[in-house]
């Protein structure tokens, strides 16, 4: 029995140094190992041997099974280590990787992040509004009259069901004031659209910033001082800024604000950035008619709102000459920013 077990170690160390691939080593293992292998059915035999031998026997046959399994084991890693290789021949696991294509945030979503955080340091919070508007919403709770240009077709997109894309953020005051009570100090980002033609200064889908403060005693002094503030923490400290008189229907006084912008090589020139003025009481009035409360007494709370495009603000931080280029997805123009 012992022999035959010398036998079967040999007839396995041989069968297994002359395997060079995985099939025939899982054949030796079957033949040798397997359920019905040579060294298993002496291993089944083992109720057969006299009983001084067995643990002769018994101590043989393990060390037989260990001393092929190790060999198989061996001959198994050698195989790996050797595909392995020939897989490497080919390729120089030395040269560093190729670069990932790194994303940048569009230039729009870099500056409205800035100004956002700007404002919201200075205590506004955020709100939002539909862009299909009803045309109360943006144009008659804000004292714009029936005949106003800017309600003209050929100016504003109208769907027939009377609502409309709104063009400004200014609709968001209204939904702000109908759902919240004063003091309101809100900010509004997003788009709005007009039926202009569409060439470097004018899409027909743009961005806005919308910004609403109302409260009992707020004055022009507020308004200067924040947007003067807003405007040097966006373009640096020392960035000048002008108020003109303007007229929009929803103000009283009304304003549109420049900026003074020193290109290199070039002249300084005055740019303008945004509208802004003191609440119109009759604005008041409509929200009051319309909440059926006191909320917003013309007499008790006075507020100040501006609307500046977000397009503009780009533009100047970033040197960018045609609005155009903020919508076509050429990664020649996007990949160049980042945060
Ligand atoms: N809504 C105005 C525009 O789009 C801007 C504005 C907003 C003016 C708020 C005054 C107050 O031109």
């Amino acid at each position: 029995m012992l022999e035959e077990l010398e036998t079967i170690r040999k007839d396995a160390l041989a069968a297994i140094a002359t395997v060079t691939d995985e099939p025939t080593l899982e054949e030796q293992r079957i033949a040798f190992l397997g359920k019905k292998g040579r060294l298993t059915m002496i291993a089944a035999n083992m109720r057969s041997i006299p009983a001084d031998q067995k643990k002769a026997v018994g101590q043989a046959l393990n060390e037989v099974r260990q001393a092929i399994t190790e060999a198989m084991e061996k001959t198994a890693s050698d195989l790996t280590a050797k595909r392995d290789a020939a897989a490497f021949a080919s390729i120089d696991p030395t040269l560093p990787s190729r670069a990932l294509p790194q994303g940048a945030l569009h230039p729009l979503s870099l500056i409205l992040d800035d100004a956002v955080r700007v404002l919201r340091r200075m205590g506004f919070a955020l709100a939002d509004g539909p862009e299909i508007e009803t045309e109360w919403h943006c144009f008659d709770a804000l004292n714009t009259p029936a005949d106003h240009p800017a309600r003209n077709e050929s100016d504003t997109f109208y769907f027939d069901s009377g609502k409309l894309l709104r063009t400004h953020t200014s609709s968001v005051q209204i939904r702000t004031m109908e759902a919240q009570v004063p003091p309101v100090r809100v900010i509004a980002p997003g788009s709005a659209f007009r039926r202009d033609e569409i060439d470097a200064t004018h899409l027909s889908a743009f961005h806005q910033l919308e910004g609403l403060y109302v409260d009992r005693g707020v004055t022009l002094a507020d308004l200067k001082g924040t947007l003067e503030h807003f405007f040097r923490e966006m373009f640096g400290s020392s960035t000048e800024v002008r108020f003109r008189p303007h007229f929009f229907p929803f103000t009283e006084p009304s304003f549109e604000v420049d900026l003074k912008l020193h290109a290199v090589g070039r002249a300084a020139k005055w740019v303008e950035i945004a509208g802004c003025g003191i609440v119109d009481p009759a604005v008041f009035a409509e929200i009051s008619r319309k909440r059926g409360d006191q909320a917003y007494d013309p007499t008790q709370v006075t507020g100040f709102a501006f609307g500046m495009g977000l397009d503009r603000l780009a533009m100047i931080r970033y040197g960018i000459p045609d609005l155009r280029l903020l919508i076509e997805n050429d990664l020649r123009f996007l990949s160049q920013f980042s945060a």
